[in-house]
C-alpha cells in the first residue's frame, strides 16, 4: 500500500486520471491502477478519410483542401486538411501527448526525428471499399503501414508498436457513394439492400481493426459514423435547420453493428485493445450546445458556394477572374461545420471535448 502510494506520487503528474480510479475504488484497485499507468503511448498511426488526412492526398487546385480558404485558421494555409483547421487527428495527437504525425506521402522526405511520432496513412475521398475512390482505402493503407514496420528498414520496432495507438476513422463516404448510385431506384431496394451493405462495411473495418491489432499496435481507437443526416448535404434541403432522420437512422444502424464487432474484437483480445469514438453522441451533443462551446448556425456550412443552399463549392476557383464563387461565415468559430461536410476546427475541438472520457480507456485494462 506504502509503495503504491509513493509509486501513485510519482506517476500523478502525468496520469491525472489514475486519482480518480483510485478514488473510487479500495487498496487493490490503487495498485492495480498503479501498474497500469506505467503505459504510455508514445507514436500514433492514423488511417481512414477526410477526418484524420493531414496532406496524403495530391496537392493540386483540384483538390481542394490544398486551397484557400481551407487552413485559414490553423496553420495559415492549406494544409490538406477538410478544415479551417486542425481536424481529429491534431486532436487525438494532443490527448495523448505527441506531435501530429507525420503524413505517409512525406515520409521519405523528412528527417527521421519527424518519424517518431508515428505516421498518419489516411487520405481524404476513401472509404473501406473501392467504391469509386481513386486514393486508397483502409486495406491499401494499411498495406503501406505493414510495409513500413516489416521494412528492412524499419524505424518502428516492436516495443514502439506497444506504445502506440491507432485511430481508424470511418466517416460514411462508402454509404454517401451508396445513397449516391441507389437514388433513383425503387424505394424498397435501396433500404432492403441496406443492411448487407453495412453489414460488408463493418466486416470489412473489423477485419481492418484486427489486422492493425495483430501487427502490434496496442490500443485502437475507431470512430461510429457521426449523423450523416446532419451533413449539410442532407440539411440544405431543410434550409440547414433540420437533419434528415432517415440517414441518421442509417449510422445508428451501422454504429449498432460496429459495437457488436469491437464487443467480440475484445473478447478475443481479453485487454479492451479497442475503443470506440462515439461521433453520434458528440456530434449531437455540440449541435445541441451542450458544453462550454454554443455554435450559432449549427447545421450551416461556414464556407459554401454563393448559389444559396448549395453546400458545395468551398475553396474552388472561379473560372472568371475576381469573381466569387463561394463566401465564408464571418466567425468561423462559431460555425459547427466547415463545409458540406467537415467541421471547423471549434467543431472539432467541441467534439473532442466530448470524447475525452472515452479516450481516457486508452489507459486502462492493459
Ligand atoms: C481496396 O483497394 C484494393 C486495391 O485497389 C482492392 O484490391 C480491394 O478490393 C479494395 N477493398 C475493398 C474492400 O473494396
Ligand atoms: C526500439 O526503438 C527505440 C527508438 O524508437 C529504441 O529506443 C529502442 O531501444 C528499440 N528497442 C529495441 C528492442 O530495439
Ligand atoms: C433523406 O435521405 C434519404 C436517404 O438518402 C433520401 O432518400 C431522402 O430523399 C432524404 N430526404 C430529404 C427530404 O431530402
Ligand atoms: C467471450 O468469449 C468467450 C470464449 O472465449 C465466450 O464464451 C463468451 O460468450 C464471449 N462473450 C461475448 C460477450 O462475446
Amino acid at each position: 500500500m506504502e509503495l503504491a502510494k509513493s509509486a501513485q506520487r510519482l506517476f500523478l503528474p502525468l496520469f491525472p486520471i489514475f486519482c480518480f480510479i483510485s478514488g473510487e475504488g479500495g487498496a487493490r484497485q490503487l495498485v492495480s491502477a498503479t501498474v497500469q499507468s506505467n503505459w504510455r503511448p508514445t507514436k500514433l498511426f492514423v488511417f481512414g478519410d477526410s477526418f484524420a488526412a493531414t496532406g496524403n492526398n495530391d496537392n493540386d487546385f483540384l483538390n481542394i483542401p490544398w486551397n484557400y480558404p481551407y487552413g485559414k485558421t490553423f496553420p495559415g494555409k492549406a494544409t490538406g486538411r477538410y478544415s479551417d483547421g486542425r481536424v481529429l487527428t491534431d486532436f487525438i495527437a494532443k490527448f495523448i501527448g505527441v506531435k501530429s504525425p507525420i503524413s505517409y506521402k512525406l515520409k521519405n522526405k523528412v528527417a527521421g526525428d519527424y518519424l517518431k511520432y508515428g505516421m498518419n496513412f489516411a487520405y481524404a475521398d476513401t472509404g473501406v471499399t473501392s467504391l469509386s475512390y481513386f486514393y486508397p482505402n483502409l486495406t491499401t493503407q494499411i498495406d503501406y503501414f505493414q510495409r513500413i514496420i516489416e521494412g528492412a528498414s524499419s524505424v518502428y520496432n516492436t516495443t514502439d508498436l506497444h506504445s502506440s495507438v491507432a485511430l481508424v476513422t470511418v466517416s460514411g463516404d462508402d454509404y454517401e457513394s451508396y445513397i449516391f448510385s441507389m437514388e433513383g431506384q425503387t424505394p424498397a431496394h435501396p433500404l432492403q439492400s441496406w443492411k448487407s451493405f453495412s453489414t460488408s462495411i463493418v466486416n470489412e473495418v473489423t477485419t481492418s481493426l484486427k489486422r492493425i491489432h495483430d501487427l502490434g499496435v496496442k490500443k485502437i481507437l475507431v470512430t461510429a459514423l457521426e449523423p450523416m443526416g446532419c451533413r449539410p448535404t442532407g440539411t440544405a434541403v431543410f434550409s440547414y435547420k433540420k437533419c434528415n432522420e432517415t440517414r441518421n437512422s442509417l449510422s445508428r444502424s451501422h454504429n449498432l453493428l460496429l459495437q457488436e464487432a469491437v464487443a467480440k474484437l475484445n473478447n478475443q483480445t481479453k485487454r479492451s485493445s479497442f475503443v470506440i469514438l462515439d461521433l453520434y453522441t458528440s456530434f449531437m451533443s455540440a449541435f445541441k450546445n451542450k458544453g462550454s462551446i454554443k455554435f450559432k448556425d449549427r447545421l450551416k456550412p461556414c464556407c459554401a458556394s454563393v448559389t444559396p443552399g448549395y453546400p458545395y463549392g468551398c475553396g474552388t476557383m472561379s473560372d472568371i477572374p475576381g469573381e466569387d464563387t463561394y463566401s465564408i461565415c464571418e466567425r468561423e468559430a462559431a460555425a459547427f461545420f466547415w463545409d458540406y461536410a467537415h467541421p471547423t476546427q471549434q467543431g472539432w475541438f467541441s467534439v473532442y471535448s466530448n470524447l475525452k472520457a472515452t479516450l481516457k480507456k486508452l489507459y486502462q485494462n492493459q
